[in-house]
């Protein structure tokens, strides 16, 4: 691409690239969006991969490079099991597994860790491919995926031992947490490695067998993690991948012997999965962990920074196609500063280049796949007459031009657009309380932002937004493993929340046990 072409031919440095107002650049080096390295006290071993010493230029180039050389997507594989079997496997290696020390299992995902990062090119390749992720994009998957593996690592050293509890003399208490079995982890494609793995490690590392079901279009790069995970050390039927469409999902969700599902998609498909898995009257009860969508709005009031308002707006609504549950959706501006505000937005909103996601000067690909394509563009085209500014997108791809919507008032959205397109409303001073009360009713709850000088506005959002992450003054995409504890309630989840200190603990059985000595 013509971006990594002028790196070879311009000699640029890296401090040069890094100093680049265009934010893409920096992204790319790691310092825009960079993993915050927690206090090593904290988790002991558990280092954030906040600190991958990556070369700008040697991302950019063998990226590229590696596109150019990645598999076509082959879908799922003549080997790959189907659900049942892929049970059986993993029910014969369950008991094994559970009974690796959990200091074992946790170096095991360290390894793993390690490799992602080592195999980060080709990784970041895949994802480029199969997801259209952009580069910058592709790089934070493999962070994130890494980040993952190490904090639930840590803290499964740090919370899954056995517990003495108090008790009187002559007897013996203790609390243990252990594997419950099979977990089916149902994973999307918008992650489709951070999460993959995300809630497959997390399976993994508490003493469970995992089957990791791919979303149907990113299977490679699922494939091509899995392959790590058994290099790393985890027991090859421990772990075994199911690909395949809605059908094999429901044929694993629907087994009897899955004793947990792990899901992140739709909350359409959340439901169905705990209908099935309530069905069948002599199935045990499994905890469903659910990670769904959301009408995520960004509040902002006339005491806000217009510059940095329009920075994050940006990047919650466009960034990544608008293709993340937690992007924002409906910018509810208070109205004597609104039209100021969007002549900025519509300004800004000139300067994103959608085109080629393996380019590295593009901000914006394409969305997933034509289903979503057609989609979002019926529903665009049924806007028009509210448009305040869509971009023209290249000829022939599912570009989707990113969107600013009008709406006369914020209750009309109650449907999650899961792409570029941005709705404005606009709220009343002295309202927030409201305003935060009918964003609550919409009975969605992921992420909610909140832009204000105003330390009681920013109290009150505390204290009542219904929303699992709450992002003040700042974006509202891009939750930190281990510092932004990610998932939503309502609509949006079930928690616990992925990359927090609470999330392992849902994939154990707890065993209390009590011994008179
Ligand atoms: N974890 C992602 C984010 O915070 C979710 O979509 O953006």
């Amino acid at each position: 691409s013509s971006f990594v072409h002028q790196l070879a031919d311009e000699h640029l440095s890296e401090e040069e690239l890094l100093a680049d107002p265009v934010e893409k650049i920096a992204a790319v080096g790691g310092t825009r969006h960079p993993s915050i390295p927690l206090p090593v006290d904290l988790f002991g071993e558990w280092r954030n991969s906040g600190g991958i010493d990556l070369s700008v230029r040697e991302v950019l180039v063998q990226t590229a490079q590696g596109i150019a050389a990645a598999p076509a997507t082959a879908g799922t594989d003549a080997a790959d099991p189907g659900a049942a079997e892929a049970v059986d496997r993993a029910a014969a290696a369950f008991r094994d597994w559970a009974d690796t020390p959990i200091d074992d299992r946790a170096a095991i995902l360290e390894r793993l860790a390690d490799l992602l990062e080592e195999n980060r090119i080709p990784l970041m390749a895949l994802a480029v491919k199969e997801a259209f992720k952009t580069i910058p994009d592709a790089l934070g998957e493999v962070r994130e995926a890494a980040d993952f593996c190490r904090y639930y690592a840590a803290r499964a050293r740090a919370d899954l031992w056995p517990v003495a509890l108090p008790g009187p003399t002559g007897e013996r208490n203790e609390l243990h947490m252990e594997g419950r079995g099979v977990w089916a982890t149902i994973a999307p494609w918008n992650f489709p490695l951070a999460i993959f793995l995300g809630q497959t490690a997390a399976a993994l590392v508490a003493g469970n067998a995992v089957v990791a079901k791919p979303a149907p279009q990113t299977p490679e790069i699922a494939r091509a993690a899995v392959a790590l995970a058994h290099r790393a050390g985890v027991p090859q039927d421990a772990l075994v991948l199911c690909p395949g469409g809605p059908e094999a999902g429901a044929a694993l969700v629907a087994d009897p012997r899955v004793a947990g599902v792990a899901f992140t998609g739709s909350t359409a498909t959340a439901r169905r999965i705990a209908r099935t898995l309530l069905e069948d009257e002599r199935r045990p009860l499994v905890p469903l962990i659910a990670e769904t969508g959301g009408i995520n709005a960004m509040i902002v009031d006339s005491t806000a920074l217009p510059e940095q308002v329009v920075a994050d707006v940006i990047t919650s609504a466009f960034r990544s196609a608008g293709q993340r549950c937690s992007a924002l959706r409906l910018l509810l501006l208070q109205d004597d500063i609104a039209e100021g505000v969007i002549a900025m937005l519509k300004g800004a909103m000139d300067l994103l280049v959608l085109g080629d996601p393996g380019d590295p000067a593009t901000d914006i690909g394409p969305v997933i796949d034509r289903a979503a394509y057609d989609r979002l563009m019926d529903y665009r085209a049924a806007m028009e007459p509210q448009w305040i500014k869509s971009l023209p997108a290249p000829a022939g791809g599912l570009f989707v031009p990113p969107t600013l919507i009008r709406l006369a008032d914020m209750d009309a959205l109650n449907q999650e657009w899961f792409g570029p397109i941005l709705h404005v409303a606009t709220w009343k001073a002295g309202t927030l309380g409201e305003t935060i009360a009918r964003m609550n009713a919409k009975g969605y709850g992921l992420t909610m932002g909140l832009h204000s000088r105003i330390a009681r506005s920013g109290e009150l959002a505390e204290a009542r937004a219904r929303v699992g992450n709450l992002y003040i003054n700042r974006s509202m995409i891009g939750a930190v493993v281990g510092s932004q504890p990610f998932g939503g309630e309502g609509h949006s989840g079930t928690g616990p929340k992925a990359g927090g200190p609470h999330y392992l603990q849902r994939f154990c059985a707890e065993r209390a046990v009590s011994v008179d000595t």
